[in-house]
């Protein structure tokens, strides 16, 4: 900042204080102890005017500001090219310096536990309490805008505590997914199709692989359904569409899985138009540690009901 426009900044702020201060106890003078009620000699309409004293609190309040704002002007850069005498901050404090103090703080304290738990395999960190506790606070913060707070998902997100996955469920796929995101790509099969293709196509899926009734007054043709599945879907969807995780193609079979919904109008909707569903990568977001915790998790969520088994028992 150049001489002048710290000087002007000094001169405006601590013009204005000054100005504040003889405002405050230059009206104060003003005022008689415990005199009764006067009015300030003027009336509007025969509405006539008071003139107390400023009540006592208020006056200490405004006082306080006044003190507090001294004090702050001292220790804070406030004045211009004044640096301030905050201990700590010799070259004058700012947002990111302090930032930076409270991170290094918090790897200084948490270093050692993360490194400990990035040594160990997710399947073992996710039987850690205390690395779950860790875990399900990513989770909150970073998570659950997505997927819930239970992590049971919502429309178009997948639900991360049951037994589905569309990219794999094992610790490796969970962790890669988290750490790298994942881009599915649905294509648009409208054009190709036709518009009685998507809905025969769409009848298919919800009838046969699905499992889902068709309304009594349906006219798709599940039959040529098939054969359409046949020839464009299988490729990602697997021959009896029970998906390819390579693709993150969904399981058909298992419409509990399904993010986009089950209704006829919905499937011909998601084939019509295609879907491009985006896991977004957390790899530079929260680097390796948080990422192996989230990953422990996640997995956790699913896997902690047969940490129980005999197996794992024996071990
Ligand atoms: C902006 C929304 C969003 C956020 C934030 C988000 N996700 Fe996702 N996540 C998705 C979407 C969408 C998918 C599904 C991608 C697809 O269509 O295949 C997904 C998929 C996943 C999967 C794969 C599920 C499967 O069935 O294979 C995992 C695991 C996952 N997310 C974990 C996480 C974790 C852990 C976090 C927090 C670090 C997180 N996600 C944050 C949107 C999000
Ligand atoms: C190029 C690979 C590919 C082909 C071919 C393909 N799909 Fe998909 N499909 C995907 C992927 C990937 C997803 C997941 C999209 C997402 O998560 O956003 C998906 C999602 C779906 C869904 C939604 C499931 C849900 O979670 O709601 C349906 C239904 C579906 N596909 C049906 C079909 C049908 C029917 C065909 C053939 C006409 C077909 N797909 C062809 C890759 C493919």
């Amino acid at each position: 900042m150049t001489t002048f426009w710290s000087t002007w900044i000094c001169v405006l702020t601590l013009g204005s204080l000054i100005g504040l201060t003889w405002l405050l106890v230059g009206t104060r003078k003003g005022e008689t102890k415990g005199s009764v009620d006067q009015t300030m000699g003027h009336a509007f309409d025969g509405i006539e005017e008071y003139d107390n004293p400023l009540p006592q609190w208020w006056f200490m309040l405004f006082a306080g500001t006044l003190v507090f704002a001294v004090g702050y002007l001292i220790l804070y850069p406030g004045l211009g090219n004044w640096k301030g005498v905050l201990p700590g901050y010799e070259d004058g404090w700012t947002q990111t310096k302090e930032w930076d103090k409270e991170m290094a703080r918090a790897d200084a304290r948490f270093g050692p536990i993360f490194a400990k738990f990035s040594a160990m395999p997710v399947e073992d960190v996710a039987k850690d309490p205390q690395a779950l506790k860790m875990g399900g606070r990513l989770f909150a913060s970073n998570c659950a805008v997505c997927h819930g707070s239970d992590a049971k998902g919502a429309y178009g997100f997948p639900n991360l505590a049951d037994n589905l996955w569309r990219w794999g469920g094992s610790a490796e796929a969970i962790k890669a997914t988290i750490m790298n995101g994942r881009h599915a790509a649905m294509p648009a099969w409208g054009e190709v199709l036709g518009e009685d293709g998507v809905k025969n196509v769409a009848a298919y899926v919800r009838h046969d692989l699905a499992k889902l009734p068709l309304p009594a007054d349906s006219t798709a043709d599940v039959a040529a359904g098939q054969t359409a599945f046949s020839a464009t879907c299988v490729a990602c969807h697997g021959p009896d569409g029970h998906g390819v995780e390579a693709m993150g193609a969904p399981n058909l079979t298992q419409p509990s899985g399904f993010i986009y919904g089950t209704s006829l109008a919905q499937l011909q909707q998601t084939i019509r138009h295609g879907r491009q569903g985006q896991m977004p990568a957390q790899d530079v977001l929260q680097g390796n540690d948080k990422v192996h915790l989230l990953a422990a998790y996640v997995y956790s969520l699913s896997h902690n009901a047969d940490s129980a088994t005999p197996e794992s028992q024996a071990q």
